[in-house]
This record gives structure tokens, C-alpha cells and sequence, in this order.
């Protein structure tokens, strides 16, 4: 193959068309009101709207949301919170950005996320919460991980940055949760520049979100009049970013349609080929296919094929607990271990065509 032909690329920025995004970018960011405002609100019930879901809460990133949610979740400094390595790193900072202990559970072989057997066993009088990663877009066991949850009165946290549009027990992401998390970072599904989204399960404590997110005063209320009683953080969307989501809500749906199409074709295509495996989750759920997860015997090979083919695919992410950071948390993660090694991503996107995937196909038939 030429040298010329770019690499099909593992992640790629999705933009509205520029007629369609510019006057609406424009006629915000003359109008003398970009910060939070009426756009913002205007996207969390457009947001909310299309995606099925209820009490969302825009903010600046998915971390801002997954500390809202912990601070939520009345985590304290030496709590525990049983959580994956197997993320971005964001999933686990903001657990020691709370003071908190991560730590880390192992993980199902065949999809990278939460073993809820290896959950339940490292419950202890600290644990507070479980923080659940949709890995790459595949549904955890949410049944099993609610049901623990439950059994012993922990908070459990949704993690679904990579995970837009997946759903579980014909349930949209997220709303199986104490509380959910999405990104809206440059490379997720739906981008907002830098953006994020709470969810909360008891709308009760929507308005305790909100004064969170700023600073701890309510919105709307003269400042002479308002009264801090809780610490909160500058974690607001603003509008410029809102005006963005907004008009990225309108060509969402057939985005993630072609994720989810792309992936469901790689799950057909792919099978029978010696020395590969995909992803396999719970026939309940539908994944997001943000990234698609092959496993493979020898996943330097796979990388090596498809670049040949001028398409990029690695791992992409690496274990938190290989960080310094986390090291002094790392235990035993057999599972994880297994997974990591054959672990490779291959592109699965809204960019990926017709042609791309059948060549993606055929070259790893080929071997
Ligand atoms: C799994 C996961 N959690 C949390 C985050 C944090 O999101 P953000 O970058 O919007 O802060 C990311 C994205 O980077 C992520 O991939």
C-alpha cells in the first residue's frame, strides 16, 4: 500500500457542520452572556431528552462530575471506594482527590470491566462506593453490582464516559447508578470542547449538586442574601460549551448508530479467526462500541498487521495501578493481567466506512 494513505485513526473529533454550528457558536459568544446561563440549562434537558435520562447536572468535565458524584456520596478521607484499574486515569484520581483509598477489584477477562465476585469479596466497614467504568463502551454487570450495592449500602457510581448510547436491561446508561457520570472531552462520542454531565438517581439532591458545582451558593439568589454551607468547586458548564452540545445533539443519534453498527459487524466478521476473541457482555445490554475490544493471542501482531493496512490500533489505556501514583494500592489482578496482555482496540467509529472494515477484515482473516 502507498505511504501516502493516511491511518484510520482509533478516536477522531466529531463537530456539527459548520453552517450549522458557527452562527449558533457565534451569536453566543457576541451576547454577553457566555458563562452559565440559560444555554446550559437548555442542554441538560436536551441532553436528558434524548438520551431518556432524568436530574442531569452539566458541568465542565466528566472529572468535575465523578468528584460531584463522590462529594455527593458523602465519601470521606480514609474511606474506601472498590473501583477498576482497568480506566482512564480520571476514574481514580479523583478517588485520592477525596482523601480516599482506592481500591482496586479485578476485572472479567473477556470485557475488562468489574468482576462483582471480586467486588463483594473486598467489601470492608470502609467501603463507601463502587465506581463502575463501562470499559471502551461495554455495559458492566450492572444487576450484579447494584445488587451488592445494595446488600451493603454502598453508593454506586456510573462511569460512563465511553459508554453514550449504551444501554442496559433496555435501561439507558447510567440510570442503574447512585450516580453516572458522562464526558463530553474531545474524543468521547459527543464532544463539548470540555464539558461533562452528572446524573443522579434521588432528585432530591439536585439542588445540593447544583450549589456544588459553584462554589457551594446557589444560582439566583443575590450574593448579599446567599449563605455557603458546604465547600463546592467551579465546575459549571458554560454557555459557549452548551451552545456546542446543544448542536451536537442533533446529529448524535445516527453518530452512535454507526458505532454501534460498525461494532455489531466486527462481532459477526471476526469470529472463527484463530488466535482472536471480541469482547463478550451480558445479552441484556448494548454497547456504546466507543472503542471495539479485540482479544488476541498475540496483540503486537495485530498492531503490526493493521498498520500495514494504514489503521491504527493499540491499547490505548493503561492500568491505573502501573502509575507511581497508585502503586502503593496495587494487589493480585490475575484476570485483569490476562486481559491487558491481549488486549488491542481497532477502530470502530462513526468515520470507520463500509471499506475500512472489511479491509480491517480481511487483513486479520489473512493473519
Ligand atoms: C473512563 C473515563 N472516566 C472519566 C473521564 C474524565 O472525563 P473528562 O476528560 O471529561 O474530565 C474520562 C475521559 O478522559 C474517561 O475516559
Amino acid at each position: 500500500m502507498s505511504n501516502n494513505i493516511p491511518m484510520l485513526p482509533l478516536v477522531k473529533v466529531a463537530m456539527p457542520p459548520k453552517e450549522v454550528l458557527m452562527p449558533a457558536l457565534e451569536s453566543v459568544l457576541y451576547s454577553g452572556m457566555i458563562g452559565e446561563g440559560e444555554f446550559v440549562y437548555r442542554f441538560e434537558a436536551a441532553f436528558a431528552e434524548v438520551f431518556g435520562l432524568k436530574n442531569v447536572v452539566a458541568t465542565s468535565s466528566g472529572t468535575a462530575a465523578l468528584h460531584l458524584a463522590m462529594l455527593l456520596s458523602e465519601i470521606e478521607p480514609g474511606d474506601e471506594v472498590i473501583t477498576t484499574s482497568m480506566t482512564a486515569e480520571p476514574t481514580n484520581t479523583t478517588i485520592l482527590q477525596m482523601g480516599a483509598t482506592p481500591i482496586f477489584a479485578d476485572v472479567d477477562s473477556f470485557t475488562g470491566n468489574l468482576d462483582p465476585a471480586s467486588v463483594e469479596s473486598l467489601i470492608t466497614n470502609k467501603t463507601k462506593a463502587i465506581c463502575v467504568v463501562h470499559y471502551a463502551g461495554y455495559p458492566a454487570r450492572l444487576n450484579d453490582l447494584r445488587a451488592i450495592a445494595d446488600r451493603h449500602g454502598l453508593s454506586l457510581i456510573e462511569d460512563c464516559a465511553h459508554a453514550l448510547g449504551a444501554q442496559y436491561d433496555q435501561k439507558p446508561i447510567g440510570t442503574i447508578g447512585d450516580y453516572a457520570i458522562y464526558s463530553f472531552q474531545a474524543i468521547k462520542h459527543m464532544t463539548t470542547i470540555d464539558g461533562g454531565a452528572l446524573l443522579l438517581k434521588d432528585s432530591a439532591k439536585i439542588e445540593e449538586a447544583r450549589r456544588l458545582r459553584w462554589f457551594g451558593l446557589a444560582k439566583g439568589v443575590p450574593r448579599t442574601e446567599v449563605d455557603i454551607t458546604r465547600v463546592g468547586y467551579k465546575y459549571n458548564m458554560h454557555n459557549v460549551a452548551a451552545v456546542i452540545g446543544l448542536k451536537q445533539l442533533e446529529f448524535i443519534a445516527p453518530l452512535l448508530a454507526r458505532h454501534q453498527a460498525n461494532g455489531r459487524y466486527f462481532d459477526q466478521a471476526l469470529q472463527g479467526i484463530s488466535g482472536l476473541a471480541m469482547a463478550k457482555y451480558e445479552s441484556n445490554s448494548k454497547s456504546a462500541y466507543w472503542l471495539y475490544t479485540l482479544l488476541a493471542d498475540d496483540s503486537d501482531a495485530v498492531e503490526r498487521i493493521l498498520a500495514e493496512q494504514h489503521v491504527m490500533a493499540s491499547k490505548l489505556h493503561r492500568p491505573n495501578h502501573f502509575h507511581s501514583v497508585f502503586k502503593e494500592f496495587a494487589r493480585a489482578l490475575p484476570q485483569l493481567d490476562d486481559f491487558y496482555k491481549q488486549l488491542v482496540h481497532i477502530p470502530c467509529g462513526w468515520w470507520v466506512s463500509d471499506e475500512d472494515r472489511q479491509r480491517i477484515v480481511s487483513a486479520l482473516k489473512r493473519g
